[in-house]
């Protein structure tokens, strides 16, 4: 098969790590006798400094021609004071809005082989953890109505979180769905007891998993779900919420693995075309210094497989070498863990994984 594969590099570690997936997505292509045509596009800080706005049309168009999107990470010091609607991360939110990128999927799942790089206790680790949070990305407070007004103590700034009925139960259905892929257990996050738009949140869901008797469906306030995942993250299987609750809690569960650096994402909408990337950030401090982990690309380089292109086994065989490589022992510095073996650069590390596939 043959696949138009948009690259937006971005900035900071942007680059390394997507040239790293690329690597390995081209040795899939060969050993299955596919062709990947790559085409990159400008976005985020390098594309402010290149064409005066962080999300270009040409962007835009040329991922919306594509059949899917491999994204590093945007973002940096140096664009940290550009107004709102210029910063980096507008164009994130543009993209994912443009795209019609309303889910967002985020699996954190230990590795047994890096158990001891999670900073909760063994009695906690011990038990593992696979969640999948499935995150609503194109609505709620990001996206809602926003300025500036006349308050009670003067001027003071909003922002609004709204959701319809409508997007409350296409991303309920993503998340039942593959709830029953997985062990048919879903925890719905809201604040229901506060919010309004939660209560409609937690009404719709209800209604949903009638619909999915076989799904043991559960609702939980996000506070309480903030402590839970550090207190137990085994009692979690798939979790579903809006986008800010979603923002929060995908940091905290990909921090509790242990390592950041190894968590893939795929932002998918109504059609196969996606976007996919890593949780991580653009790691400006380490930029250009061949020192970042390029695992996360390249899982979400394999997630595009399976998600938009449905080529499961050319996945399977990205993640199965990820794996072996762990394994063996071979770490980047930021999941080194305790470790004595000297840390793998960015390049080796891609290395050790196209020797295993
Ligand atoms: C994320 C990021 C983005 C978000 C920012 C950079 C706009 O934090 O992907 O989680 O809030 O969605
Ligand atoms: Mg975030």
């Amino acid at each position: 098969m043959e696949y138009n594969i948009a690259l937006l590099k971005g900035d900071g570690i942007g680059p390394e790590i997507v040239d790293s997936a690329v690597a390995v997505l081209e040795k899939v292509a060969d050993k299955f006798g596919h062709k990947f045509n790559f085409t990159p596009y400008l976005i985020g800080g390098c594309a402010i400094d290149a064409a005066g706005m962080p999300l270009p049309q040409e962007t835009i168009d040329g991922c919306l021609a594509s059949d899917s999107v491999l994204l590093g990470a945007v973002g940096g010091p140096q664009w940290d004071d550009q107004p709102g609607e210029r910063r980096p991360e507008k164009a994130l939110l543009g993209i994912r809005s443009a795209l019609g990128l309303y889910t967002n999927l985020r699996p954190a799942r230990l590795y047994p082989a890096l158990r001891s790089a999670s900073p909760l206790k063994d009695e906690i680790v011990g038990k593992g953890f696979d969640l999948m949070i499935v995150r609503e990305l194109t609505g709620g407070i990001y996206f809602g109505d926003r300025g500036y007004r006349d308050g009670k103590y003067g001027r003071e700034a909003f922002d609004t979180e709204a959701y319809s009925v409508t997007e409350i139960e296409r991303i309920g259905r993503v998340a039942f769905d593959s709830a029953m892929k997985r062990s048919k257990r879903l925890c719905s996050i809201d604040k229901a007891n506060v919010l309004e738009s939660s209560r409609l949140w937690r009404k719709v869901m209800h209604e949903l998993s009638v619909e999915y008797p076989e799904v043991a469906y559960t609702d939980m306030f996000v506070d309480n779900a903030a402590m839970q995942l550090v207190r137990d993250p085994s009692q979690f299987d798939v979790i579903v919420t809006s986008n800010m609750f979603g923002d929060i809690l995908s940091d905290e569960a990909s921090q509790i693995t242990g390592s950041i650096g190894m968590l893939a994402s795929a932002s998918l909408g109504a059609s196969t075309r996606g976007m996919y990337e890593p949780i991580h950030g653009s790691a400006p401090d380490i930029a250009g210094q061949n020192k970042a982990n390029p695992l996360a690309t390249i899982l979400s380089g394999a997630m595009m497989l399976r998600y938009s292109f449905g080529l499961s086994a050319e996945a399977d065989c990205i993640e199965d070498a990820v794996n072996s490589v762990l394994d063996k022992g071979y770490r980047t510095a930021d999941i080194i863990g305790d470790s004595t073996a000297s840390p793998l650069s960015c390049t080796e590390m891609t290395d050790k994984v196209l020797s295993e596939l």
